[in-house]
């Protein structure tokens, strides 16, 4: 996958409600990678108002985000509410979350309002990227091959399971065997596709239970085996696990570097055996992916 110059990676994004002196001062205290302070769910409207200058607050007493971006998640586009969150653009955040999309020209409409905005503020132009919620309409899921080359800003997408099962009238998006159902399974899978179609970051879901601390752990494993990047969370507890889990390990290092090793000392070898497996191209590069990955968390 390739990134558009100048989108650090994110492994972990957590979300802050926007009104909370406390949660703010709390989440800057963990190693996330990404705080969301959100303007739209955590927060009950009449607290909107209020949130929305305490964000724009913290973005302005915050401006060395070399350690940890600041992302706001607004209201969805089709409202008043999310045209009054972006008054956030005059703290300069380093993405807009956009919650609730029907399709990527949502993403480019955002895109033209943050060109004007960027302007009026005074922040760099081009620099407010855009993580879009690509699965909490159903609308979304007939879209999610819309995304390539639909604005620059786009650095990543994500899923939810919560809002579809709204919309859809579901009272539960579980099996009982506790696993999603399907449509929330072909969600997710539907959203990594889409990202990686369009070469921005595929950053999965939350996990609910935050109590839940093996259940996590798993799941942020599962998700960056199947090609996340990243994950968000909800409770300071879950940012550590989330952080480890899409670090390649020691080990995976060793691997892929043995992996490229090998290739490059045999130029012209198209398939290749190493401790009893067959490697070929895609194998070469996943390791070169690994490689690329641990380079730019190192810098
Ligand atoms: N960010 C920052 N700090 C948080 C936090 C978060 N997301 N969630 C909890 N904390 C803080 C709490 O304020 C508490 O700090 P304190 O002891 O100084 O008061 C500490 O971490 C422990 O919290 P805990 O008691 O375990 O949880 P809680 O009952 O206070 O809160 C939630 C539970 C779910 C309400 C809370 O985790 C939360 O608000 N999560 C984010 C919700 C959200 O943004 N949802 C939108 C996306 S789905
Ligand atoms: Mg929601």
């Amino acid at each position: 996958m390739s990134h558009p110059a100048a989108i650090r990676p994110v492994r972990s994004m957590l979300f802050v409600p926007a009104d909370s002196e406390r949660k703010l001062a709390k989440g800057a205290d963990t190693a996330a990678d990404a705080l969301i302070l959100d303007l739209e769910d955590a927060v009950a409207p009449s607290r909107t108002a209020i949130a929305r200058g305490m964000a724009l607050d913290y973005l302005r007493a915050h401006t060395d985000r070399s350690r940890q971006q600041l992302w706001v998640r607004i209201n969805p586009l089709d409202g008043d509410a999310a045209l009054l969150d972006l008054m956030v653009a005059g703290g300069a955040p380093d993405g807009i979350v956009l919650p609730k999309v029907r399709s990527a020209s949502e993403v480019t409409r955002l895109s033209n309002f943050l060109d004007a905005l960027e302007v009026r503020e005074g922040v760099a132009r081009g620099t407010i990227r855009i993580m879009a919620v690509a699965t909490e309409t159903p609308q979304a899921l007939f879209t999610l091959g819309s995304y390539e080359g639909c604005s620059s800003r786009l650095a990543a997408l994500t899923w939810g399971a919560e809002d579809l099962a709204a919309a859809l009238g579901a009272s539960t998006n579980r099996r009982p065997d506790g696993e999603y159902d399907t449509v929330y399974q072909l969600a997710c899978a539907g959203c990594l596709a889409a990202a990686h179609a369009a070469a921005v970051q595929p950053i999965d879901t939350i996990w609910p239970d935050f109590k839940d601390e093996a259940g996590l752990a798993q799941d942020a494993r599962r998700a960056r085996q199947r090609g996340f990047t990243g994950k968000m969370a909800i409770h300071p507890a879950q940012v550590d696990a989330i952080n480890a889990a899409f670090t390649p390990s020691d080990e995976e290092l060793a691997w892929s570097r043995r992996v490229v090793d090998l290739f490059e000392s045999n130029p012209g070898l198209g398939t290749v055996g190493l401790d009893g497996k067959m490697l070929d191209m895609p194998h070469l590069k996943q390791a070169q992916r690994v490689l690329a990955l641990a380079q730019r968390f190192a810098a």
